[in-house]
């Protein structure tokens, strides 16, 4: 790893203007990515995954299992073969687990391991270990989990061997996938039966693949459920591409007058489809072609043409289905004739950055009246000028202002960009092959 990279000192520069033409495919999905190798991992035989994506998160995912005895080989252009140990095989690790900067490796994987009788300790980056984990060691402590965080509630999390675990019926009190998750999947070691409440639906990518895996998950209206005690059986898995990659460039060809920009093979699960439906709300073209099944999520080809985009209010039902999103809807607010209008999304304030505040801050640095607020953002659409920014090693931020360049009228510089390996790698080049012009500094 090169001085830069571990100083975070990486930089883009991206020049204005540019239109996005062409036809890509960008990464796959990190959410199932991380649960491939998880569910693989505690399978009965081989499971084969294509598509996986190749970043820091998912890989850190990847290599927590590996260091836990599981084998598993590649990734070699998107194939890995996971040799599932079983329920009860994972081995107890001499060393912390390391997650970086992953929360959803930290907090799946925090039910995950809740049950199975090994003492560990969980890590992660600065970032992550100021996330709070107290929305799953509650729940996992009243299952009979024993695990320690911080006075402060954050990572390091030290999980204690139990005997076993009682199986729990859970009201979410947030809007959370990776809390629902936790929780069904600490329910895999639980005796009886595990339902799960969710105040709004979330990315379900846990519950489908769990099925995929021949495990019974019942779901009914906002109640998910599952018993305890039964086994995975190895399955083959095409991630698709991740609809979170796609949205930077959903928003970039719609702000970018001229572009026609078809993006190919990606994830159309309907809990993950919000930045769709908001940014059409808006005014975008986006056409949609291709539609099928791979392995129990729906995929589709999206074809988006430059379109001149309106402020809007954003529906708060849509903001658990965009939640990654916002950075780069932010943009597209900040491109978009008139005011728009969010709320209902404080959860933005404790993802990898507190993204309401770092995209207002970056926002007004470009000229673009952007005014937080408690648990969203009011952006009046305007002229963006050049300017310096900082991502605060947030990875959507970093690429959310390189978007932005799109619509600006000065070169866009970003500060400490090296986090967008975690779910985009090859971001610059794959930018520049359609129409940017951004170069690493
Ligand atoms: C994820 C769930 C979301 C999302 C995260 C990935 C997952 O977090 O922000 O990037 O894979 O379950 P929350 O469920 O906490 O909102």
């Amino acid at each position: 790893m090169s001085e830069s990279i571990l100083t975070n000192k990486i930089r883009f520069l991206v020049k204005p203007g540019g239109v996005l033409r062409g036809s890509i495919r960008v990464p796959g999905d990190k959410s199932i990515s991380h649960r491939s190798i998880m569910l693989g991992s505690l399978a009965n035989g081989v499971t084969q995954i294509s598509g996986f994506l190749e970043g820091d998160d998912s890989l850190a995912t990847l290599k927590a299992f590996r260091t836990m005895g599981v084998t598993i080989d590649g990734p070699h252009d998107g194939r890995v073969t996971v040799h599932g140990v079983g329920m009860h095989g994972l081995q107890q690790p001499s060393v912390a687990l390391d997650l970086g900067n992953s929360g959803t490796s930290m907090r799946l994987l925090c039910g995950l391991l809740a049950g199975q009788g090994m003492n560990l300790t969980l890590t992660g980056d600065a970032s992550l270990s100021s996330r709070p984990m107290r929305r799953v060691t509650e729940p996992l402590s009243s299952m009979g989990a024993a695990i320690d965080t911080t006075d402060n509630g954050t990572a390091p999390l030290h999980i204690k061997a139990v005997g076993h675990l009682d199986s729990i019926h859970y009201q979410l009190p947030v809007a959370s996938a990776q809390v629902k998750s936790c929780v069904l999947l600490a329910g895999l070691y639980a005796q009886g039966e595990s339902c799960v409440v969710e105040p709004a639906p979330t990315r379900d990518h846990t519950e489908r693949m769990l099925r995929g895996f021949g495990y019974a998950v019942t779901t009914d209206g906002n109640r998910i459920c599952l018993d305890g005690g039964g086994c995975l059986t190895a399955t083959t898995i095409d991630v698709p591409a991740d609809i979170s990659s796609a949205a930077f460039f959903l928003v970039g060809a719609s702000i970018a007058q001229g572009s026609d920009l078809t993006l190919r093979h990606v994830g159309m699960n309907p809990t993950r489809i919000g930045v769709i439906n908001i940014l059409r709300k808006m005014g975008a073209s986006i056409e949609i072609s291709n539609q099928l099944q791979v392995g129990g999520e729906p995929v589709a080809d999206l074809r988006v043409r430059g379109a001149g985009l309106k402020g809007i209010q954003i529906p708060e039902s849509q903001v658990p289905l965009a939640i990654d999103e916002f950075p780069v809807l932010f943009v597209a607010a900040a491109c978009a004739q008139g005011e728009t209008v969010l709320t209902g999304a404080e959860e933005l304030r404790v993802k990898e950055s507190d993204r309401i505040q770092v995209m207002a801050d970056g926002l007004q640095t470009l000229g673009i009246d952007a005014a937080p607020t408690a648990d969203g953002m009011v952006i009046r659409g305007g002229k963006m000028r050049g300017g310096r920014v900082d991502s605060h090693g947030d990875h959507r931020i970093a690429m959310a202002f390189a978007i932005a360049a799109l619509c600006a009228d000065g070169e866009i510089v970003i500060d400490d960009c090296a986090n967008v390996d975690t779910s985009f790698p090859g971001f610059a080049d794959l930018v520049n092959s359609i129409g940017m012009r951004l170069e690493i500094g």
